[in-house]
C-alpha cells in the first residue's frame, strides 16, 4: 500500500492496540519503567510514527490475506467490534468495493494497559473522533463509515453480512457482552470472524465453527473461528 497518514497521536494508539509492533528499545523500556509510565510517556513521546504506521499496515494486510481466502467483502455490509484505528477495514477498502463499515470500540485510554483477560472489560485504547480522522485521511469515504462508542451509543440494528473482531472480543473480554445484540443482528448467513481463547465453547452457540489461524507463540494462546447458522 502506498504511503499512509498518520501522526503521532495515531501511532500511539496504534501501539497500544498492537503492541508486538515495539521496537526492541521500546520493550525494554516498559520493562525498565513499568506499564504505566510506557503508557503515559513512553507510547506517546519516544515512538517513531511513520515506521508503526508501514509495520501496522503490513501486518493489516497480512491479516487481510488469511481473512480474505475466506471471505469476499465486495458490496458487504461489515461490523467490527473493537477495531483499533481500522487499518484493517483500510485495507479492505482499499480492495473492495464495500458497503458500509460500522465500527463499535470504546473512546478512552486506560491509565495502564495490561493487556490479558479483562473481567471488567474497563481496559481500553482508542480515541474514535481519531478513527475517523485515520480512515478518512487515508481514503476511505465518510459516507461510508459510522463510528459507535460502546459505553455511550445505542449498537446499530441493521442487516450486516460480517462481524470482524482481531484480538478483541472472546479475546480481551467475554463474547457474552456482545451476545444479546447478536441475536438480534445475525441472520443465517451472517458470517462472524474473531480472536479466541476458547474455540471449541463456540461449537455449542454455532452451526458452522471453523478454525482458519491459530496463534500459540504468544502467553496468550488463541483461535481465529468463522462461525455462522446460531443455534
Ligand atoms: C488489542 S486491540 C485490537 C485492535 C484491532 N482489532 C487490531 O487487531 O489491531 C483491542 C481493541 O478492543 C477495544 N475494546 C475493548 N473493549 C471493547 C468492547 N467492549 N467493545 C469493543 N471494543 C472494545 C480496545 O479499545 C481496542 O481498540
Amino acid at each position: 500500500m502506498d504511503k499512509i497518514f498518520i501522526n503521532t497521536r495515531i501511532a500511539q494508539l496504534i501501539l497500544l492496540q498492537r503492541i508486538d509492533l515495539a521496537s526492541s528499545f521500546l520493550i525494554r523500556m516498559r520493562k525498565l519503567f513499568g506499564r504505566k509510565f510506557f503508557t503515559k510517556f513512553v507510547s506517546k513521546y519516544l515512538i517513531n510514527p511513520e515506521q508503526i504506521g508501514k509495520r501496522y499496515i503490513n501486518d493489516m494486510e497480512e491479516e487481510y490475506k488469511n481473512i480474505s481466502s475466506y471471505y469476499d467483502f465486495n458490496n458487504k455490509n461489515i461490523l467490527s467490534i473493537g477495531p483499533g484505528v481500522g487499518g484493517l477495514e483500510l485495507v479492505i477498502n482499499k480492495k473492495n468495493d464495500v458497503n458500509r463499515f460500522s465500527l463499535i470500540d470504546k473512546n478512552y485510554i486506560s491509565e495502564k494497559v495490561v493487556y490479558g483477560w479483562d473481567f471488567k472489560n474497563s481496559e481500553a485504547y482508542n480515541d474514535l473522533d481519531l478513527v475517523q480522522t485515520f480512515l478518512t485521511k487515508n481514503g476511505v469515504s465518510k459516507k461510508k463509515i459510522n463510528i459507535f462508542d460502546f459505553d455511550k451509543d445505542e449498537f446499530p440494528l441493521e442487516d450486516f453480512n460480517i462481524i470482524i473482531s482481531l484480538f478483541s472480543l472472546d479475546y480481551h473480554y467475554s463474547y457474552e457482552l456482545y451476545s444479546d445484540y447478536f441475536k438480534k443482528i445475525m441472520k443465517n448467513d451472517t458470517i462472524l470472524i474473531f480472536d479466541t481463547i476458547r474455540p471449541q465453547y463456540f461449537e455449542s452457540l454455532f452451526n458452522s465453527v471453523k478454525i482458519i489461524k491459530t496463534i500459540d507463540n504468544s502467553v496468550h494462546k488463541s483461535s481465529r473461528i468463522i462461525c455462522s447458522g446460531a443455534k
